[in-house]
């Protein structure tokens, strides 16, 4: 039986789901061009409440995720079935994925990698288990180089109780740089800030989506 995943596993839980339609409605623009090209095997990291479920719907995909937070898992197979879709989770993290080499066509993140414990490895891992040309497909929020006032707060907010209530969120990742220095053979993303209100917004941004071919 697994073990309770602890009150703020399960609060983050739901406070992603209560946000599933606004974060749909936020990045719909961006994720529909990104993962328009998605077919065949899919690994997808940290998928939280199957909000990407919708992007993949009617697609020829299987999809397989990495999931450690079992409190997203029902939320998760309720919007897998509601998208037409059949999820399959391992049991793993993307710092360790259980999967042969070579062995999936797409890895898809959204605002997963500010939480993996250990960026490089997991970037190391995508990359291994992607086929060859395989590509990563990813949207994430990485720090602000720019306003130092952001900077400062996202650096900052880690050693906060924000660390608790965010699952371990670092906003202040240069995530771009590290997906460079990933040896893939070619990395191409576009860096934007995202409009939108809320704290949390204010803190996650600017944000970065594309792609990385292994
Ligand atoms: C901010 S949430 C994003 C969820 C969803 N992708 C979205 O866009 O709403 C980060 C997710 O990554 C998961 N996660 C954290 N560490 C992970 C790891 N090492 N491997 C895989 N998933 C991880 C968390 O459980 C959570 O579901």
């Amino acid at each position: 039986m697994k073990k309770d995943p602890g009150y703020f596993k399960k609060n983050f839980a739901n406070f992603l789901a209560q946000l599933d339609e606004e974060s749909y409605e936020m990045h719909y623009a961006k994720k529909s061009q990104l993962f328009a090209e998605v077919e065949g095997k899919v690994l997808e990291i940290g998928p939280g409440t199957g909000v990407n479920f919708p992007f993949l719907t009617g697609k020829e995909v299987t999809w397989t995720g990495l999931e450690p937070n079992a409190a997203m898992h029902p939320f998760l197979f309720k919007a897998a079935q509601e998208n037409g879709l059949e999820a399959r989770l391992l049991d793993c993290t993307t710092e360790a994925i259980c999967l042969p080499d070579d062995e999936v066509d797409y890895v898809i993140s959204s605002e997963v990698l500010c939480s993996v414990s250990d960026l490089e490895k997991s970037l190391a891992e995508i990359r291994r288990v992607l086929k060859p040309n395989g590509k990563f497909l990813f949207l994430e929020h990485v720090v602000d180089k720019h306003n130092i006032w952001r900077r400062l707060v996202q650096k900052a907010v880690p050693y906060t109780p924000w660390k608790f209530y965010s699952d371990g969120c670092h906003p202040a990742r240069d995530i771009g740089n590290a997906i460079r220095q990933a040896g893939f053979s070619d990395v191409s993303y576009v860096d934007y800030m995202q409009e939108g209100r809320g704290i949390i917004l204010m803190i996650n941004r600017p944000h970065i989506y594309g792609w990385a071919i292994k």
